[in-house]
Parts: structure tokens; sequence; C-alpha cells
């Protein structure tokens, strides 16, 4: 799958708690050169209500197996730094 959607941007948001639902995802939603495509969270009830609510279909618990299908993730976890050697560049 390509990582690009034409001339947008295709972003993975690791994290869907507050930041994610209040901020990022409402204000990426306006931006028109980016699509939000891909979810994960370690929570699957976040991950349903953050997935319906702005209709990205592409969720995951694992944010690893997000990372091929996006041209760039950011994190939003309560633990960003924790993870930060395990998180690679998508391609
Ligand atoms: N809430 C605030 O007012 C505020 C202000 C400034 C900065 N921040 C920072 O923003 C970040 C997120 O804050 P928040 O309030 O949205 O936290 P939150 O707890 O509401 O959401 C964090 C989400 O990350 C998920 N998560 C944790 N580890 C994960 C992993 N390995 N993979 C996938 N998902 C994972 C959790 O399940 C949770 O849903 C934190 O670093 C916080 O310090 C928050």
């Amino acid at each position: 799958m390509s990582r690009h959607n034409g001339g947008r941007v295709r972003i993975g948001i690791i994290g869907t708690g507050w930041w994610s639902t209040q901020a990022h995802l409402p204000s990426l939603a306006q931006y028109p050169d980016a699509d939000v495509v891909a979810i994960a969270d370690l929570s699957a009830e976040r991950l349903r209500r953050a997935g319906d609510a702005y209709g990205i279909e592409r969720r995951y618990s694992d944010f690893r197996q997000m990372l091929d299908a996006v041209s760039m993730a950011f994190c939003a976890t309560a633990r960003a730094t924790a993870y930060a050697d395990r998180i690679r560049l998508p391609g």
C-alpha cells in the first residue's frame, strides 16, 4: 500500500487518549494536506471511540504494525520517551 495519498500525508497517531481526541484529531481533520489514516492504542475501547468518531478504519493495538501504512507517525502517549527507542520511522 502506498504511504502517500496523492500529495496528502498519511498520518498515524499512537495513543488515542485525551490529547489525541480533544486536540490532535479534531485539528488534523481540518487540515487540507494530510489524512489521519491509522490509530494505535493499548485500549480497545479508546481505539473504538476515536476510530468511530473520526472515521478511521485502520486500528492497531501494537503501533509497530501501523508504521508500514503511514508516511508519518507521532506519539501522543503518556510514555512517549519510554518507547522512543522502539519506534522506527516509516520507510
Ligand atoms: N492532558 C494534558 O493536559 C497534557 C498537557 C500537556 C502534555 N500532555 C502530554 O501528552 C501526552 C498524552 O497525554 P494524554 O492526557 O492524552 O494522556 P492519556 O492517558 O489520556 O492518553 C494516552 C493514551 O496512550 C495510550 N498508550 C500508552 N502506551 C501506549 C502504547 N505503547 N501504544 C499505544 N498506545 C499507548 C494509552 O492507552 C492512552 O489511551 C502525555 O505525554 C502528556 O504528558 C498532556
